[in-house]
């Protein structure tokens, strides 16, 4: 028997030539805002150093101002994956259930059962597609440790009403529970709200510069939360010697500069949404559940097709070196039904999905009906 097709393995063999819509990475950040920045630290060979544990004093000062949450103390982590393993260990045990959803970013799912914990995941595949309080308050039970709320939300780019966010950190309050609230895409969604601003004790923001930024390569991101649970949590660090100083030097020249340019790349990353939905429009059986996406990423229901997602996503990345990702990395239940397309890419990339996804839909219905 023929071995799987490893997709991860294929992408990065034709890396160059492979248009990146699976990862949610950010391709549209000019380049000239990190590259002065990295070619200093290494000039200076800082990699030869080891960098200040706590970080570089003034990238985690733009931190909190990014945020805007003063009274956090941000910590500095690989990534924000790193960020939310730490987050897990120091806080969950054995018996605890965390309130969470199905579609959800299932890493972290993972992290809560590795802790002993239990995700207890409510379905939410249906409008509005993300968690509400009066579900959210109708799932707590003698065992519920904590919530997990992630705004936007990876994969359906569905993201959260102010007052929606209110009335859950005021759960997360209430019932004496912890609220991770994970702001990866927050930049993507206008109007967005940081439950921290209404439960400050509770929360614990996790951030990261791999979306907004363009950083996903460097693994950088990190928590923040009151400094008693920082504390806490930063008892789990094992990247005691620091975090990657050009990481740190790269994050530190993006978030200062910012301000001008990400107002550029959010709304080339809405063009692109429009586009991808407009596609998915003209195909017949496929749809987009949410839309607009408030991330840079959208899901494309295939159910009525009746093909399989692994399916249209090998004959994408194969054929056409088109990169998006089969649902059943985000979703136990309806992983089987989707495709996951993310967008902050240069239009010549979306124009070649755009080409390639109808083409590919048609050659594997029309494999399907020959097969029958
Ligand atoms: C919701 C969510 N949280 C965290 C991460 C991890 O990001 P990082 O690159 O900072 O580890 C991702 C990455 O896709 C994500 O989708």
């Amino acid at each position: 028997m023929s071995a799987p097709f490893d997709a991860f393995r294929f992408a990065h063999e034709h890396r160059r030539e492979v248009a990146w819509l699976s990862q949610n990475t950010n391709h549209l950040v000019p380049p000239e805002v990190v590259r002065a920045a990295l070619d200093e630290a290494i000039a200076e060979r800082r990699y030869e150093g080891y960098p200040l544990a706590s970080g570089d004093p003034e990238l985690l000062e733009l931190v909190r101002s990014d945020l805007g949450l003063p009274g956090a103390k941000p910590f500095l982590t690989s990534g924000g994956t790193e960020a939310l393993y730490m987050v897990a260990r120091a806080t969950l045990g054995p018996g605890d259930e965390v309130v969470a959803s199905d579609p959800s970013y299932l890493i972290i799912h993972r992290f809560v059962e590795l802790s002993g914990a239990r995700p207890n995941c409510l379905d939410i595949y249906r409008s509005p597609f993300r968690l509400t309080a009066d579900a959210v308050q109708a799932a707590i039970g003698p065992r519920t440790r904590m919530i997990l709320l992630i705004d936007p939300l990876n994969p359906l780019g569905s993201g959260y009403p102010r007052e929606e966010v209110r009335a859950i950190a005021e759960i997360a309050h209430d019932r004496h529970l912890l609220l991770l609230n994970d702001v990866t895409y927050r930049d993507f969604s206008e109007g967005h709200a940081l439950a921290a601003e209404f439960a400050p004790e509770e929360t614990i923001t996790v951030w990261s510069v791999s979306k907004n930024c363009g950083l996903a390569g460097l693994r950088i991101g990190g928590f923040s939360a009151s400094p008693e649970l920082t504390g806490r949590i930063a008892r789990f660090n094992t990247n005691d010697l620091g975090v990657n100083i050009l990481a740190q030097m790269a994050a530190r020249a993006a978030l200062r500069s910012k301000r001008t340019w990400i107002g550029e790349v959010v709304g080339r990353t809405r063009a692109n949404g429009r586009r991808i939905h407009e596609v998915a429009r003209e195909v017949p059986g496929t749809s987009v559940p949410v839309s607009p996406s408030r991330a840079n990423m959208t899901v494309i229901d295939l159910a009525e097709t009746g093909l399989r997602p692994e399916a249209v996503q090998e004959e994408l990345l194969r054929r056409h070196l088109v990169f998006v990702r089969a649902g059943n990395y985000l979703s136990p239940a309806h992983g089987g039904r989707f495709v996951r397309v993310s967008f902050s890419n240069p239009p010549s990339d979306i124009e070649r999905f755009a080409r390639a996804f109808p083409e590919v839909m048609r050659t594997l219905s029309a494999r399907s009906v020959a097969a029958r």
